[in-house]
């Protein structure tokens, strides 16, 4: 029987989303944006949540900071704990303050700034009393024992290989403690062989599936919201137990972000 439990996420409204510059393949800064269809979609996901039963709280959107609803990225917070990003793009830089200044102001008791590059949960994810920890994109290689000993959890590192896939929330994602579900080109041969070891039954997600960022998705044990386009996992999760809740995120897509992204998790 699968179980969801309530979650606490924080999110940042889209109100200065854009596609300004390219730091991923999939960022055209020539296409336009729709901002006004961004925000519904996001409005969506949000909602969703809210009807789920989770608590979820806003981080004010900064003006020049188009990537900041990708909320993922600003830390990682397990245990109350507060990792906070320090980002491979100047283009992103200033995002890190403002997501510190958010849990800061809030008491959280501490808040770490690290010297080494992390970009958040877009490649840390906490499954259980263990961490998976991407890198090959973004974070630093270094990040991996800076994040063992704040969080005190063991950490496994992934390697991820193909660009499209350059967070490992692009390419993986915790379903419960003991589930996952990946795309196995994403990730280097030695990565590919830790994951099969360390989690047998997972869900593989197909090419289709992972390009349409169906692996971008958040699960509370029960209910997972991905991508609605993303119909293998979304039939294979119903098959496993799951609740899938597909939504259009085809504007976030444009920067190459999807519902996870939006969603960091507060962990306490
Ligand atoms: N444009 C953003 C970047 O390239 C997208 C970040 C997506 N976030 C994520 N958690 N994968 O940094």
């Amino acid at each position: 029987m699968r179980e969801a439990t309530r979650r606490h996420y924080l999110m940042c409204p889209p109100a200065h989303f854009d596609v300004r510059y390219a730091i991923n393949p999939w960022m055209r800064p020539d296409k336009p944006v729709d901002a006004e269809l961004a925000m519904a979609q996001w409005e969506r996901i949000h909602d969703l949540y809210v009807e789920l039963g989770h608590e979820v709280e806003r981080i004010d959107p900064v003006e020049g900071l188009p990537d900041m609803v990708f909320a993922a990225n600003g830390a990682t917070v397990v245990d109350g704990k507060v990792l906070v990003a320090r980002f491979r793009h100047e283009e992103r830089a200033a995002e890190a303050e403002a997501y510190r200044a958010w849990f800061a102001e809030r008491g959280y008791p501490e808040v770490h700034v690290p010297e080494y590059v992390n970009e958040g949960e877009g490649d840390f994810a906490p499954a259980g009393r263990r961490i998976l920890a991407g890198t090959g994109f973004r974070s630093d290689p270094a990040a991996h024992e800076g994040l063992k000993a704040f969080f005190g959890l063991h950490v496994v590192v992934l390697t991820l290989v193909d660009p499209r896939f350059y967070h490992l929330d692009t390419a993986l994602c915790v379903l419960d403690d003991d589930t996952v579900m990946y795309y196995p080109a994403a990730f280097s041969t030695e990565s590919l062989a830790v994951l099969r070891a360390l989690y047998p039954e997972a869900v593989i997600a197909s090419r289709e599936d992972a390009e349409a960022f169906g692996l971008n998705a958040v699960s509370d044990g029960l209910n997972v919201v991905l991508p609605e386009t993303a119909t293998g996992l979304i039939d294979e999760l119903r098959e496993r137990g799951f609740v899938p809740h597909g939504v259009d995120t085809s504007e976030l897509l444009k920067a190459g972000g999807s519902v996870k992204c939006c969603t960091l998790e507060i962990r306490r």
